[in-house]
């Protein structure tokens, strides 16, 4: 057994006697291709004629998944002898795995394309309307450089991750993924796609058409609730009209959409607690 399989062995002892096989099998094979195909070139080296030699090696390029070089290696035996079946069964194989690679590449650089252009697409959408995102502050040379877009709205780490992300739908319009905070509960909701058009006392009325299990006070009603967003570099509260169109807020001078979710803060109007929240606050009321 060659020696690079022994780390396996050692690291693997405390697991289970059909993991440790696996792993340490796979990668013996790895090498095992390796070995015998520099095995197989040290033969052809020494004697270039040495069919046995270059079937080996056009067989662990295959194992090896380098097809160019299985099919040089086959072309190469195919001149020595042109009917030799394993190199013509072989050649052929390579061939078409070959061919599906590359059509998997074209995909998958055509797919990348097509995304990139889409998010420059998005980012001209947001800049037109003046929406502003947030920089983590620790990004400063790529900000410049404009990395904006992949720092910002890559952001939101929810179990939707690639569901929750600003799109433009079909009409052109914005829709974004918007998180409500409830501080005095602890307690939050997410809206995955809050058309930009949509005004936040449309969805507060949906969201509180029933009061939810927590307001065991029944008291966050739609109507008494009032709507904050935070501006972390001033330490300021905003208050917003919850009859504009998160379009209207996000154009907010000083709205910075962070992790590419817009974020608002919820209190029911004149509360304790949300008095006791805002004292020595920087509050802006409307
Ligand atoms: C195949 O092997 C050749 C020669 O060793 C190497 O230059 C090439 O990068 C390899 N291709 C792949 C896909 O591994
Ligand atoms: C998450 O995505 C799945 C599949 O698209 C969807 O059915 C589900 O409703 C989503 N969950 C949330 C919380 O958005």
């Amino acid at each position: 057994m060659p020696v690079f399989c022994l780390p396996f062995l050692i690291s693997y002892t405390w697991g289970s006697r059909a993991l440790l096989k696996v792993l340490s099998s796979s990668a013996c094979f790895i090498g095992n291709y390796r070995s015998a195909l520099n095995d197989a070139i040290q033969a052809k080296k020494l004697k270039p004629t040495h069919l046995k030699a270059i079937i080996r090696g056009a067989l662990c390029h295959m194992e090896l998944k380098n097809f160019s070089e299985a099919i040089a290696w086959c072309e190469e035996g195919l001149q020595i002898d042109s009917k030799e079946k394993k190199l013509v069964e072989v050649r052929a194989k390579a061939d078409k795995l070959k061919r599906a690679e590359e059509r998997d590449a074209r995909k998958a650089k055509v797919m990348e394309k097509k995304e990139q252009c889409q998010k420059e697409i998005l980012l001209a959408a947001i800049k037109e309307r003046n929406i502003k995102l947030a920089l983590k502050p620790s990004n400063e040379e790529e900000e410049i450089s404009g990395g904006l877009a992949e720092i910002s709205l890559d952001g939101f780490h929810s179990d939707n991750a690639t569901e929750a992300k600003v799109h433009l739908d079909a009409d052109g319009n914005l829709n974004w993924p918007v998180l409500f905070l409830y501080p005095e509960h602890e307690q939050t909701d997410f809206i995955v796609a809050f058309h930009e058009n949509s005004r936040f006392i449309d969805h507060l009325m949906v969201m509180f058409a029933e009061l939810p299990p927590w307001d065991l006070e029944r008291k966050y009603l739609p109507c008494d609730l009032e709507l904050y967003f935070e501006d972390e570099e001033r330490a300021a509260m905003y208050q917003l009209n919850p009859e504009h169109t998160l379009l209207q807020v996000l154009q907010h001078k000083r709205y910075f959409v962070k992790a590419g979710t817009p974020t608002v803060l919820a209190f029911v109007k004149s509360s304790p607690f949300s008095k006791k929240y805002f004292s020595g606050k920087k509050v802006h009321r409307l």
